[in-house]
């Protein structure tokens, strides 16, 4: 039996219908929703930093910016809680079985650690530190330039944003599985094209963003 396969079957036995399917839920709807609007949002950096500043740092007001975290944040959590227990209860068998979807569903979890790597440096260093250290939002002039001088930061956003377009692409495709809403061997194999192609689309909304912070910054 396939690991996915494995796995849905120990996720109906062992766990309430609701608290297993919630962190799911929250997964696309907001946070993958919220990830492709904040990641278009950013794409204003090929306008320069005004455009940018006012479509990725702005906010009509303050409560609505604290809303709008809560709406984010609290899911995140949530998910991210989900996702550990996942990983508790489930286990890998691409040693034995070295199928492509033992593979993507082993990536999916190493993904996983990463983004919450990436996040936690992300919305300390882009969110957090420059209002608490400098009491104002993230500077188009200070994020372009760390892009450009500092390589580790250069590589940090890369490597972040690769893990996750490939976390949230292969979980558009896994998610359709466990909600039973493809089966037929033909629905998950357009499935699977479907996650590639957002795969590439996200890739491609990120690196350039960061192209285009690079560039400004030199
Ligand atoms: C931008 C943030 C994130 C987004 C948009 C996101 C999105 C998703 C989506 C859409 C799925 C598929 C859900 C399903 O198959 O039902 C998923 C699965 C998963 N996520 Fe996340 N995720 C994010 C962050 C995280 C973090 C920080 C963790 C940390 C543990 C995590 C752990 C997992 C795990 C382990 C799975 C696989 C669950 C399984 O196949 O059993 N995710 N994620």
């Amino acid at each position: 039996m396939s690991s996915a396969a494995a796995d849905a079957a120990s996720t109906s036995k062992s766990s309430p219908f609701f608290r297993s399917r919630l962190g799911s839920a929250l997964a696309l709807m907001p946070l993958g929703v919220w990830t492709v609007v904040h990641l278009w949002n950013n794409l204003s950096a090929f306008r320069g930093g005004k455009q940018w500043q006012a479509a990725v740092t702005e906010h009509s007001h303050g409560a609505a910016e604290l809303v709008g975290s809560f709406i984010v944040f609290a899911p995140l959590l949530i998910h991210t809680f989900w996702g550990f227990s996942r990983m508790r209860k489930t286990k890998m068998n691409v040693g034995r079985y070295g199928f492509f979807a033992n593979y993507k569903f082993l990536l999916q979890r190493l993904s996983a650690l990463g983004v919450l790597g990436f996040l936690g440096a992300h919305v300390w260093k882009a969110k957090l530190e420059p209002r608490i250290m400098h009491g104002h939002a993230e500077t188009f002039a200070d994020i372009s330039k760390q892009m450009h001088h500092h390589l580790p930061t250069l590589l940090v956003y890369l490597l972040g944003t690769l893990g996750v377009a490939y976390h949230l692409a292969n979980g558009i495709h896994t998610f359709t599985m466990s909600w039973g809403l493809v089966s037929s061997r033909r629905a998950l194999k357009q499935m699977e094209i479907v996650a590639y192609i957002a795969f590439i689309i996200l890739l491609a909304m990120s690196w350039g963003t960061i192209y285009a912070l690079w560039r400004a910054g030199a």
